[in-house]
């Protein structure tokens, strides 16, 4: 039997994992903080802008680092907004791939500049753990759209893809403005936008399967570029 010892303030250890919500139903008390009155009992109450009262009176339940505790989302996004990377994601969503909210979710932790959905405009966001309301998310119907984007940005296309005459992305050089270009289960990155990109890298594998999960996929390329180009005395 599993067993849950992640104790953050006002959670219970311990606790059997099989009759409780799952990540994806965190609530109060799970991941939050109680009121602030209660959590800093010697501390006056904020009164700076970036503090939501209602966060600060009934306490925070939101899945956010401790440094943004309080904050309303629009400070939250603007903090994100003054340090972001110029690292764009790109997926295709020609058949609603399932793997979006994923990636959603590990480009926020990245502080990803904008992650564009190229095809349907639908996507399952439950994989991204509501980090998508502080990424900010760019639709275009057609890979043409995406690259005439690209284009006007100043920003330079890798698809990532383990199909023939790949660059071994353990190797490779990643462009520092860059849009890392994802496909779906099944296709893969299609030819056009392959045809387009200034190379396609591939993740070395050495089991049985043909491919990784395009979310998994996504976290290591964007870790890749992270250790090329980040600063890592910004992070956390
Ligand atoms: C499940 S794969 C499908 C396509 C794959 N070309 C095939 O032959 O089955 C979906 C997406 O995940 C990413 N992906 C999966 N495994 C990868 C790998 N080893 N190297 C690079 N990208 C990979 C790519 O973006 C790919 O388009």
């Amino acid at each position: 039997m599993r067993t849950n010892t992640n104790k953050q303030a006002g959670g219970a250890a311990d606790l059997s994992t099989a009759d409780q919500p799952g990540p994806t139903e965190w609530g109060a008390g799970r991941v939050g903080v109680g009121p602030w009155r209660e959590e800093h009992p010697d501390q006056p109450v904020p009164q700076d802008e970036r503090y939501d009262p209602t966060l600060l009176a009934e306490g925070d339940s939101r899945n956010v680092v401790d440094a943004y505790r309080y904050w309303t989302r629009e400070a939250i996004v603007a903090d994100i907004d003054s340090r972001r990377h110029s690292l764009h994601i790109a997926i295709e969503n020609f058949e609603n791939d399932a793997n979006i909210g994923t990636v959603v979710r590990t480009a926020n932790a990245f502080a990803v500049d904008t992650v564009h959905i190229v095809g349907r405009r639908r996507w399952n966001r439950r994989g991204a753990m509501v980090t998508d309301r502080y990424q900010h998310l760019q639709h275009h119907a057609t890979v043409d759209d995406l690259l005439a984007y690209c284009r006007e940005q100043g920003l330079t296309v890798v698809a990532i893809d383990n199909t023939p005459g790949c660059v071994p992305l353990e190797t490779a050089k990643l462009p520092r403005n860059c849009l890392l270009l994802f496909g779906q289960e099944g296709p893969g990155v299609s030819e056009e936008a392959q045809d387009a990109a200034v190379m396609t890298c591939s993740i070395a594998q050495f089991g049985s399967t043909r491919s990784i999960n395009a979310g998994v996929a996504a976290g290591i390329a964007m870790h890749t570029w992270i250790r090329q180009h980040a600063d890592l005395n910004d992070a956390w």
